[in-house]
Formats: structure tokens, sequence, C-alpha cells
């Protein structure tokens, strides 16, 4: 819902339990009022007509205290817009008018989109915030028109978000690398800036582009005020969070990480930059990562309403020495144990029989499969599983019939070195030429076998972004992701039954951007069952169960550490998202086999409250004994994890949350009836004993 003071010049948006208020000066300044809970448009007005800013030399009114901070006059924080003529630099802007729309028929949760238009010597400046219906996540993009002489955009944040002054605010962020991403850390804001991001093209395993603050580091799992900002956007990317002199906190993000340049615009030509997503929640971490969940599946996640599939993936039980026959068998045995979406991995296409050949060319190889993937996506449908495969469009290795064809198709800089990463060149997917081609490749790669899953992967990131020719080959950098986007897209539209999941060597490409056109995404690389857990505590604190692809492979681990677990450990682990079986299936023996059919079977009761469920987190992986709980429809989950009993040490009660205090709930394990209060404040005993044991509890209200 959308609400305008009396003078139009006040704006109040607001979602079931939050407000975001604005203003615009006298002199078309546009400040921040409020973003917290939800207030009405008299308390916006009376913090309109409140004192405003003091001002000394040495500071400027208006830092701190700006929407949407431009460069240039008596400002001195980090500009959200910075752009440049052959004669000038920054921005002067003029208020032009705002639109508005979202008058509210149910009385309040309704969404609505403000859009305030400003400009400045012919370039149209148009700041977007939008709420959801019945969410409070407020989204906020730009769109930058140009209708006067040429520009260079050196920055275009997306929005930068005010906080509220309080003596101090603790900073969360979800860090990593390879195999080890979305590990949640908190620190204590001090002065200046702390800058995440990525400069390597795509989102990147090191940071996920997400932050949450709260204040005097007070908030815990399910208590208290936390601020939320989450960026959708795939390629190089930017938050910078600032506290300012006078304490007061602002963050500031989009897409790009350094200020040489993101774009240049041509009389005529317009750019909108990525939503940057902003969530008050009163409800602690638990109660910010339920909206940020409830949202994605509500707004973001295509067909969130839909379960996904258990799948078998076979890439870490064949590599890259793959054949038809081998598949059929994996096959067979993962249609025995319950699995419903069948995956070949790399290895199936061109001359790649290892990660030095093969990139470009999407026709199967005819010494692998001579009658192309026809026959075993049939075979695979014949078996009563969906049939997926592996594909990395925007690479190429030069040991390819693509590259022979096109050297000049890939980022390159004249007369330098071509860095090769994992003997593979990045094409250059701004060049139309290759969007063409990567379309045709594709879409005739679907049409020609009864393809029902894409698994489309990234596995290196930009070294040499050049682009010979171009007059602003920098362009490419915003370019390729729009060009990604539009192949998606293109693709989701002309195949509308074709799932994709988004991967990156694990989780280098997660975000809002590409979960909007993904089903879900590959969320590490890394398989282990116990870091699984720490990595998938990190992915939960912004993104869904319903979009974490998790699989359960051999043990001991053959990929990285060797660990040796339990098929109930490594299941309950992976549970705990979209499940999947990654392991070599045709070593597994008749009682292993027996074993996984029924946890698979237990997954697919459980599923709708997993992936569609309220998540809590009842216990962090840091301790020896971690544990989640979904909420649905009053059926209750939970899953829980003991890493290594102490002697004379029992593992815990768990204490559920999200209950009903007056209700009874029946366990569906023991039969066992439990009252809602003491699930509550006493928990519910887990069982759990040894090194790596873990349990599924299941409880439905009566
Ligand atoms: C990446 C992915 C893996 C696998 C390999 C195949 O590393 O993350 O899951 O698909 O590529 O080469």
């Amino acid at each position: 819902m959308v609400e305008i003071g009396a003078d139009g010049r006040t704006w109040l948006l607001s979602g079931p339990t939050s407000s975001y208020g604005l203003r615009l000066g006298d002199e078309d300044e546009l400040v921040h009022l409020h973003w917290g809970p939800r207030i009405e448009l008299a308390d916006a007005e009376a913090l309109a007509a409140g004192p405003g800013p003091e001002y000394w030399a040495f500071e400027a009114t208006l830092d701190g205290h700006e929407e949407y901070p431009v460069e240039g006059g008596p400002r001195f924080v980090r500009p959200a817009l910075s752009v440049r003529t052959p004669e000038r630099r920054g921005t002067e802007w003029r208020f032009e008018g705002y639109e508005t729309d979202g008058a509210d028929p149910e009385g309040g949760a309704g969404g609505g989109e403000l859009r305030l238009r400003f400009s400045d010597s012919g370039l149209g400046i148009t700041l977007h915030y939008r709420m959801r219906a019945g969410a409070d996540v407020v989204e906020r993009w730009v769109t930058l028109a140009n209708e006067g002489p040429v520009l260079e955009v050196l920055r275009a944040d997306s929005a930068t978000w005010t906080l509220p002054r309080r003596d101090g605010w603790r900073l969360s962020q979800l860090h990593g690398r390879w195999a080890a991403e979305s590990r949640l850390v908190r620190s204590e804001l001090t002065y200046g800036e702390k800058i995440i991001g990525s400069r390597r093209g795509h989102t990147g395993h090191q940071h996920l582009p997400w932050v949450a603050l709260d204040a005097d580091g007070t908030a815990t799992e399910e208590l208290g005020e936390v601020y939320g900002c989450a960026l959708a956007w795939s390629g190089t990317w930017r938050i910078a969070v600032a506290q300012l002199p006078d304490a007061r906190v602002q963050i500031t993000g989009g897409a790009g990480y350094d200020d040489s340049g993101l774009l240049r615009l041509e009389p005529g030509e317009s750019f909108v930059t990525p939503v940057f997503a902003g969530l008050w929640s009163d409800g602690g971490f638990g109660g910010a990562s339920r909206a940020w969940h409830a949202y994605q599946r509500a707004y973001v996640i295509p067909d969130a309403d839909q379960d996904r599939p258990v799948l078998y993936n076979s890439w870490e039980a064949t590599e890259f020495d793959i054949s038809e026959e081998q598949q059929r068998a994996l096959a067979r045995r993962a249609a025995e144990t319950g699995v419903e979406l069948f995956v070949v991995d790399d290895g199936w296409f061109g001359a790649r029989t290892s990660d030095r050949a093969g990139l470009g060319d999407w026709t199967p190889n005819p010494d692998r499969f001579p009658g192309g993937l026809e026959p075993l996506g049939d075979y695979v449908h014949g078996l009563g599983m969906r049939f997926g495969i592996w594909v990395e469009p925007e690479m190429v290795n030069p040991d390819s019939e693509l590259y022979r064809a096109h050297p000049d198709w890939v980022q390159f800089q004249p007369g330098r070195k071509r860095t090769e990463l994992r003997n593979q060149l990045v094409l250059n997917l701004a060049r139309e030429e290759v969007q063409e081609y990567l379309w045709e490749q594709l879409d005739a790669l679907l049409s020609s076998a009864p393809i029902d899953y894409v698994k489309w992967d990234f596995n290196r990131s930009f070294t040499d972004a050049g682009w010979p020719g171009e007059a602003y080959p920098q362009r490419l950098w915003v370019d390729h992701v729009h060009a990604l986007y539009g192949l998606l897209d293109r693709l989701r539209a002309a195949h509308p039954t074709v799932a994709f999941e988004s991967c990156s060597g694990g989780g280098g490409r997660i975000d809002l951007g590409i979960m909007a056109r993904t089903d879900q995404v590959w969320t590490s690389d890394n398989t282990d069952p116990l870091d699984r857990l720490a990595i998938q505590h990190g992915f939960s604190q912004v993104h869904p169960a319903r979009a974490m692809a998790a699989w359960v492979t051999d043990s001991p681990n053959t990929q990285l550490n060797g660990r040796v677990s339990s098929l109930r450990f490594r299941f309950v682990s992976a549970m705990a998202g979209v499940l999947g079986v990654g392991g070599d299936l045709t070593r597994w023996g008749e009682e292993e086999l027996a074993e996984a059919r029924s946890w698979v079977e237990l997954y697919k009761e459980i599923r709708p409250v997993v992936q569609r469920g309220d998540l809590y987190r009842l216990r962090a992986p840091e301790g020896g004994l971690s544990a989640v709980q979904y909420v649905r429809d009053g059926e209750v989950v939970v899953l829980a994890w003991l890493q290594a009993q102490h002697y004379g040490e029992p593992a815990a009660p768990v204490r559920l949350r999200g209950l009903d205090p007056s209700a009874s709930y029946e366990c569906l394990e023991t039969g066992e009836i439990h009252r809602g209060a003491v699930l509550l404040h006493h928990g519910v005993r887990t069982g759990l004993r040894g090194d790596l044991d873990a349990a599924v509890i299941r409880l439905r209200r009566r």
C-alpha cells in the first residue's frame, strides 16, 4: 500500500508489519523518513515536520539522510549515482513528478509501487519502490533514461538504505570460498565502510549478496529487530555498509564493483538497475529468514508452489568417464530407490572426455551416445523418472569445434594472454552472434531429446574481460548478465516444462536474480554431510529450502575429505533441502539401497513441509547438537544432528518453535502425544547418541 501526504511530497509504503517513508524537501532533495514497524501517514508527516539535521561547515546536511545520494554538491558519502559527460561530472536533479499504483482494496496488505521521477540535463532518473502483497520486502531499483547527450555511467546503484539512529550495529554476512559457501559471521560495525562484492563476473562463492544488521547486537534467533538487504544480480556487484561520522548507517548496493565505468548511454538509451531488496523484521534472525523465504516463494522462484522432485546426479559417481550403458545402470538403481529425476552431468557432449575439451559443442558425443540423448531419455522416462542434463553454455574449451571456428567469440584483450582456468575461456555473451549461437544450440538440444531438466553451470570467473573492436568494452560485464537472463527467459518460454538449476562450481551464482529464472540452485560442491550443515545454515538465512539442492553421496566421501558417515546421517543432512542422491549406486549393496529407498519414501512424505513450510533454526551447527524445524498447516518436521556425544552427556532435548501452546501434537514415529506448551518450553528428546547421529521427528497437530 502506498499513501501520499497532503502536499504530495511525503510517501509511505506499508506491508503487513512494516512501513517505509520518504520526503521530498524544498530543494528537491529526497530524504529518508522511516524504515521499521508499521506507522501511519500522520506519523510520517510528523517525522517530516520534525527538526532537520544540524549543519556545520565540515559536514554535509544531507549525508546519511538521502534516499539516493548522487555525486556532486555538498555530499561526502559514497554516491549511489555517478555519471559524467565530456564537460561535466555528477548530477543536480530536479523533481519532475511521481506515480503510484497500489491503492489497497484489502485494507493494508496489498502491494503497491511508487515511482519518483527526476531529471538532469536530459537524463531521466526514476526511483522505483515496490512492496508486494502480503510481504514486508521493499524492492528498490532505478531507471536511467538518457534523452540528453551521450554520457558515461560510472556507477548506478540500485538503492541506498538508511537505518535509524542507534548506539551501534552488528553486521551479519555470508562469506565463503569454493566448497565452503555461505558461512555466517557476525561482527560489530565500526566507523568507515565495510565492502563486500564480487569482481569476478558472477555472484561468487566469496559472498552472498546479502547483509543483515541488528542494533547493538541485540537480536537473537527469535527476538529483536533485524534489517536485511539482498541484491538481485548475478554478475559483478558491490554492497557498501557505511557507518558515517555521526554514526548513521547507510547501505548502498548495485551492479559493478569498481566505479571505473559501468556503461555508456547514447541519446535515447536507458538502463534499469537490478532490484536491491530490503526487509525489516522484528522476529529476530529467524523471523527475518522466514519473511525472506515467503517472499521468494511467492514472488521470485518460478512455480514455488510445486514441490521439487528427488533427483539423482551422476557427477560424483562417474565424473567424465561416462557411457550410455553405465548411465542406464545408474538410472535403474536410481529408479529403484525412488528417485524422480535422473540427471546426466558433465561428459555427454562434444569431445568432452576430460575438462580439457568439448565445452562449446553442445551435441552428444557420438562414441558415447551413438543415437544421441533420445534413447537414454526414453529409457529414463520408461523407468518412471524425468530426464536431465548438464550444460555450461557461457564457456568454451580452446580444444573445441566452436573455438576453432570462432576464436574471437571469447572475452580477450588484443595482444594479451588468454587466461585459461579449468582449461576454459569465457564466451563474450554480450555479442549478439554468441547469444544467437547459444540459443540455437540449446533450443535444438532441448528439442532433440525428452529433456526435462537442465543443470546450468559456470565454472570460472572473468579475467581478461576485453572486447576488441567495441567502443566501450567494459559494458560486457553488465551485458553478459543480461544476455544470460535473456537466454534463460527465452529457453523457459520456448520449453515451459523444462526446469533449470543454477550451478557455478557449487554455489558461485546464488542470488535473487538467478533465482527468478531457475527452479533450484546447487548449494555447494561440498557434499560432506557434516560440513554441509554449516553451509545450509548460512544459505537458510536468506534463501528457502525449496531452492536448496542437497545430495547424498558416498561414504567415505570420495570428493574431499574422506569422512565416513552413516546413510542415516547423510540422508537427514540432505533432507533439509531439495533431496538428491549423488553416490555411485552401482556400488551400493542391497541393504544400503533398501535403506536409501526408505529414506527417499520418508522424504517424499515430509517434502511439502520442508520445501514450503516455515523454517525454524532450533540450534546452530557450531554446537555438537543442531536442529531445524519446518511447520506447515499443523504438520511439523524436526531434523536433528549430533556431531559427537561426550561420555556421560546425553544430547539435550530440543525446544520447538512456532507451535500452538494449547494444542496437542502426535509424534508420527512413536504415536506419543505431546502438549504444545511442553514442546515449546521443555522440548522433545531426539534419542541421538554416539558420533554423527541424526533423527527425523514428525509431529501432527491433533
Ligand atoms: C562443477 C559442478 C559440479 C559438476 C562439475 C562438472 O564443478 O559444481 O557439480 O557438475 O562442474 O564438470
